[in-house]
């Protein structure tokens, strides 16, 4: 480990106060999991910060809102996170991940570069707050602790420019990094969490990686926390962070965000393992030559209307473009014609073998990702098509999960103009007002190429 700043007197350093003991919530978390037989993890770091915040308080009492309902359920959040981002991590310096730098961004107690197995050429940087930096390191050397990685120890307020400091402690852009934010950006504002991001991006390497607690993520967790007076300490703290705007934050700055539902986290961790948060993010950056280089891929789809002008729409959600409504319809086969295409994918995603269809509307052209290719650059042609309105036919399970249809509906006009999610095309509620005003078009209008957009992402 090297010191790249003075960390403050290794003797005799304070508890750290206000935000910093937030880090030993975390720890007191840590150490009661690292005890159960079934540990998830085994953090032994963790007991050690506990037992000398103890004695710095001069007394045997342990924090405090240990035993609430609201501290159990962000207890089992904190496990189960500690648990993924330590799987995160690993991958990500793995030979799959291709990182040599790991960052923790407000490290607090985290003890990864203690307990983990890093391999040879990894360098890894932790960021806090001086008071928090002073007093793990001060427990760290009294328990003769020695890291398994090299190690760099920075003091810095995230608030303000950690970028500098950064480079000059042999942080290096261009290699690809893998960045951990965990359990911060609450304790920060809209502007400072973006601001924050905004750094870490310029400092993101094609390849690097970044992993966050989901947006929108513990409601429950946290309005139980809210009404508890003994989470007061951290939840009078919370400011927020960027809130629920976050994945599609990442997404308006160039990161390809992939969410995790904890729900899906099931298997790898058991179900009672599982808590009431939305789940993490994990956001990767591409090469400048994965975005511009995209395969071009051909697809074609029907816009159903019920005979009172209500459209069927499927909701879809990829790492590039997040939740979208899209038209019933798809990818073509090779040598297939787009009308056949269009209508060969609609029975398969409803089930619907009455469609009647019309004339060709719309194209356009437009990115996103997918799980097996990777970005791709789609074009995509439209058709006027009609069916009576019903929900889709039959078990449509496995078509669903191999579309990644998430769920489908008919809006009324009213309804779509109010859907807060994209819509393809992002026009489609103009488009559709032009074509109950003046009907089908005599030629196709061609929209072009849309470049995706990013509701409440600024
Ligand atoms: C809940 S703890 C999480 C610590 C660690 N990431 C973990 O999960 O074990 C929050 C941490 O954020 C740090 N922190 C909060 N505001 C900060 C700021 N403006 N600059 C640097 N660190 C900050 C605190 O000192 C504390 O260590």
């Amino acid at each position: 480990m090297t010191h790249d700043q003075e960390p403050g007197s290794p003797s005799g350093a304070p508890l750290p106060e206000g935000v910093g003991r937030t880090a030993l919530g975390v720890a007191l978390a840590r150490a009661v999991e690292s005890a159960r037989p079934d540990r998830l993890f085994d953090d032994p770091y963790a007991s050690v910060f506990l037992r000398a915040a103890v004695a710095a308080e001069n007394g045997p009492r342990a924090p405090r809102a240990e035993r609430t309902d609201a501290w159990a359920a962000m207890a089992a959040h904190l496990v189960l996170r500690t648990a993924y981002f330590d799987d995160y991590l690993r991958d990500a310096v793995g030979p799959d991940g291709g990182c040599t730098q790991v960052v923790l961004l407000a490290a607090g107690l985290d003890a990864r570069a203690f307990r983990l197995d890093w391999p040879e050429g990894v360098r890894l940087f932790e960021l806090d707050l001086p008071e928090m930096v002073a007093f793990k390191e001060r427990v760290l050397a009294e328990a003769d602790a020695h890291p398994r990685v090299e190690r760099h120890v920075l003091t810095a307020d995230l608030r303000e420019d950690w970028a500098a400091p950064l480079r000059a402690a042999g942080f290096a852009p261009e290699q690809p990094t893998a960045w951990l934010v965990e359990g911060l950006l609450i304790y920060l504002d809209a502007a400072d969490a973006a601001a924050l991001l905004d750094r870490l991006g310029a400092l993101s390497a094609p390849g690097s990686r970044l992993a966050l607690v989901r947006d929108g993520a513990l409601r429950r967790t946290r309005e139980m926390a809210r009404r508890d007076p003994a989470m007061a300490p951290a939840t009078r703290l919370w400011r927020g962070g960027l809130g629920r705007n976050q994945a599609q934050w990442l997404r308006a700055h160039g990161w390809l965000v992939h969410e995790t539902d904890e729900r899906q986290l099931c298997e790898r961790y058991g179900a009672d393992r599982v808590t009431d948060g939305q789940g993490f993010l994990l956001a990767v950056r591409p090469s400048p030559a994965e975005s511009a280089e995209r395969p071009r891929r051909a697809a074609a789809r029907l816009l159903v209307l019920d005979p009172d002008g209500s459209v069927f729409l499927q909701l879809h959600h990829d790492a590039e473009v997040g939740p979208h409504w899209v038209l019933p319809g798809g990818g073509l086969e090779p040598g297939e014609a787009p009308l056949a295409g269009a209508l060969r994918e609609t029975v398969e995603e409803t089930g619907w073998t009455d469609v009647v269809t019309g004339p060709e509307l719309w194209r356009w052209e437009h990115d996103y990702h997918r799980p097996d290719t990777g970005l791709v650059r789609q074009h995509e042609v439209i058709f006027l098509a009609s069916a009576p309105h019903r929900d889709p036919v039959g078990d449509l399970t496995a078509s669903f999960a191999a579309d990644g249809i998430l769920t489908c509906r008919w809006f009324t006009p009213k309804e779509l103009s109010g859907v807060p999610e994209v819509l393809w095309p992002p026009t489609l509620v103009s488009l559709l007002e032009d074509l109950r005003r003046d009907g089908p078009p005599t030629e196709p209008i061609d929209l072009g190429y849309v470049p995706n957009q990013y509701p409440g992402a600024e």
